[in-house]
């Protein structure tokens, strides 16, 4: 692992659900590893006219642990901050207050645990009073989303780089934290076997789920104006579909990986319309609960037509992946989560089997169910002949379950933290990759397109059945779902 320099770790918002919920659970997490806590000095700022001690009071309280109420009371400080310039000159004067007092050589980090709409302005005000300069290293830590369209996410983009470089922002979209998403970089790379079948000889499609049951919650706010699309699709869907179709980098470093991940994103075909399904969750039952329509949660105007439901096929036009369809599909108030890439194989040529039809593609095509959550794990489905007379096949499954493997899995943001503070922007998103998928997705933003509703607890609108003819309402193949 690579060693951790003394810094300070300024966490704008923190008074949020975020900081409390993610991250301070996360640097807790980290401390807990040896020389880590004496590195570490944590601000928290926010509106709020907040002591340090309040701060640690909740900080305590996020961490439910009595052990580390010394640490708390040693390493964790609260600024509050308001709107006007003069309170970032406060804020300055206590950053360098701070690093003398604990002979921090200037290593910052910038946390914007805030609303997207102020993530500008805040990156702004840093730039001006000058704490983006010191004699260590600073990093800017933002959010997603990024930008609300491409025009937006460019514009940020150039705001943010007239006060950072590029190496020195890092763009947190989380399932890259996941263990589990990584190891896809694992699996395709690491087994030969896989990589040599990976390509449109062999594939015939990929399904790229992200099915939640919850519903909107208490995010309506935000949500209702972000829709699903930009909420889910624009980055964390379009994440695993780089992931699964990028070509092999040259070495395991960041410029490497999120460089072909561009080049996947600037081959893909601009989205046919007509091929997108938008949906929005009625009332109905999930998890034996009965859930209301999206339009009849708390905070969500009765006429709203945002999208709670997304599924569009995406074509990379390269040699490795011509013709075939990652089909992305994702909504809420579905009826479990699950997050997973089912590999689909080509079937076999012929079949010598005796089969109803005696045809080709009788014999069920091979399947690789890649899980990243819950249950993590993969599973690769293949035929075998079931005993007794004659010769009839049934799919099995070849499963490995992380678990089992490994025990229980470290929180994605532990890994994005341990790398923000060792500056590997691996995992993080580069300013061109950001900009390629608004790309591709901006357009669809404006298309206006029908949204059809769905019941809550069905698997997606009717109208995914003409696009997934497979994954039809309420019908997930039992050859692609993963053991529970
Ligand atoms: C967030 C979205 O980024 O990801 C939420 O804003 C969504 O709407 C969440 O529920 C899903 O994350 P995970 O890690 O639970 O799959």
């Amino acid at each position: 692992m690579a060693p951790i320099d003394p810094h300070l770790f300024v966490i704008f918002g923190a008074t949020g659900d975020l900081t409390k919920r993610k991250l301070l659970p996360a640097l807790y997490h980290l401390m807990q590893e040896a020389g880590v806590a004496e590195q570490c000095y944590i601000l928290g700022v926010a509106r709020s006219e907040w002591s340090d001690d309040d701060f640690r009071a909740e900080a305590r309280d996020a961490l439910a642990d009595e052990e580390l109420g010394h640490w708390c009371d040693e390493h964790l400080f609260y600024q509050s901050i308001g709107s006007n310039s003069q309170r970032y000159d406060a804020l300055r004067d206590r950053v360098e207050a701070l690093e003398a007092a604990h002979d921090l050589p200037g290593n910052r980090v910038f946390y914007l645990s805030l609303p997207p709409a102020v993530y500008g302005d805040t990156v702004e005000a840093i730039g001006e009073v000058g704490l983006n300069a010191s004699d260590g290293w600073t990093r800017v830590v933002i959010e997603k989303p990024f930008g609300h369209d491409l025009a937006s996410a460019q514009q940020l983009n150039e705001r943010i780089h007239r006060h950072f470089s590029e190496d020195e922002i890092y763009r947190i979209d989380h399932y890259l934290g996941k263990e589990t998403v990584q190891n896809l970089l694992a699996f395709r790379f690491g087994n030969a076997i896989f990589e040599s079948l990976w390509n449109r000889d062999r594939i015939e499609r990929v399904e790229v789920t992200v099915a939640e049951p919850l519903g909107v919650g208490t995010r309506a706010g935000y949500y209702d104006d972000a829709g699903h699309l930009r909420d889910m699709v624009q980055n964390h869907l379009t994440q695993l579909f780089t992931l699964v179709a990028m070509e092999p980098p040259a070495t395991f470093g960041a410029d490497a990986i999120r460089g072909e991940k561009v080049k996947v994103l600037r081959a893909t075909r601009a989205i046919d319309k007509s091929q997108v399904v938008f949906g929005q969750y009625d009332a109905g039952t999930v998890a034996d609960e009965e859930v209301p329509a999206y339009r009849a949660e708390d905070g969500v105007p009765d006429d709203s037509d945002t999208e709670t439901f997304v599924a569009l096929p995406l074509y990379v036009d390269n040699w490795r992946w011509q013709g075939v369809p990652f089909y992305l599909r994702t909504g809420k108030r579905l009826p479990e989560k699950r997050t997973q890439i089912a590999v689909h194989f080509r079937c076999a040529p012929v079949s010598i089997f005796e089969t109803e039809t005696g045809g080709a593609c009788d014999v069920n095509p091979n399947v690789l169910v890649i899980t990243l959550q819950p249950n993590e794990g993969f599973d690769l489905h293949f035929e075998v002949k079931k005993p007794g007379d004659g010769m009839q096949l049934a799919t099995q499954r070849l499963d490995f379950r992380y678990k089992d493997a490994f025990g229980p899995i470290p929180d994605a943001y532990s890994t994005l933290i341990r790398d923000i503070i060792t500056g590997d922007q691996t995992l993080f998103v580069h300013s061109d990759e950001v900009e390629a998928s608004w790309r591709l997705y901006t357009p669809l933003l404006a298309a206006d397109l029908p949204v059809h509703t769905y019941p809550a607890g069905s698997w997606g609108p009717e109208a995914v059945a003409q696009l997934l003819p497979r994954w039809t309402n309420g019908a997930v193949p039992a050859s692609e779902g993963a053991a529970a």
